[in-house]
């Protein structure tokens, strides 16, 4: 029995507010056999999010949780849980997800949920990334696959990509090659999850086992 249960794909539930492109990576992933578990559920907390239609298209069950039909962040977050528990998903992925999360719902989903970050953490946490990396000036800038903490993009770090700022570059040309490395790190990082090879054990990222010193660095040639 325990081999049948190794081999059935993890369920995951995939959180989203906008464009989906993260998202489509995963379906994408998923429809190669290359993503290891199973996308059943996409929930957006807006009702225009195009990832919505990205689910749809795939034959993925699309749902939304309107933030602003509720009073306030708790009464979302519980709202959200219950949404989330009918599918009873090992594993939560932010993907473009937009909302900033109670510490009763990070409590929940603690060492299974999953965020994509468009900078190279420690570095730039937090929104616009991108402008900040071009205003600081910064050679490099990337992304991270995390586990999800209480504090926003502190999270334990687990994979992340490096792209070059060019001389000529402006938010869109540098957001646009990040965006490609984030569309290879995340369903990566979600396959090693689904896989068992990537668990938080005492607050630390261990990978086939073994606790990381640092966070993976993908090369440009891949792992
Ligand atoms: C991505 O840059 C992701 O890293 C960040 O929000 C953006 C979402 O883009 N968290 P998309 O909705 O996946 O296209």
């Amino acid at each position: 029995m325990t081999g049948q249960f190794a081999r059935d794909p993890l369920p995951i539930v995939v959180l989203v507010s906008g464009r989906g492109s993260n998202l489509q990576a995963l379906l994408d992933a998923e429809a190669s056999g290359a993503l290891g578990g199973t996308i059943r559920a996409v929930i957006s907390n807006r009702p225009c999010a195009r990832a919505l239609e990205r689910a749809r298209r795939a034959g993925v069950v699309a749902e939304i949780i309107d933030h602003e039909n509720l009073p306030d962040r708790e009464s979302f977050d519980r709202e959200l849980i219950a949404r989330i528990e009918i599918y009873r998903p090992g594993l939560i992925a932010l993907a473009g997800y937009m909302r900033l999360l109670t510490s009763e719902f990070v409590h929940r989903y603690y060492g299974r949920m999953l965020n994509i970050h468009p900078s190279v953490l420690p570095e730039f946490r937090g929104l616009h990334t991108h402008e900040r990396a071009l205003a600081a000036g910064a050679k490099h800038h990337g992304c991270s696959v995390h586990f999800v903490s209480k504090e926003v993009d502190a999270g334990p770090v687990i994979l992340q990509a490096r792209v070059p700022v060019l001389p000529d570059d402006d938010t869109d040309s540098l957001a646009a090659r990040v965006l490609q490395r984030e569309h290879v790190i995340f369903p990566m990082a979600v396959r090693w999850f689904c896989e068992g090879r990537l668990r938080l054990i005492d607050d630390r990222v261990h990978l086939d086992g073994v606790p990381l010193t640092q966070p993976i660095m993908l090369g440009d040639d891949g792992l």
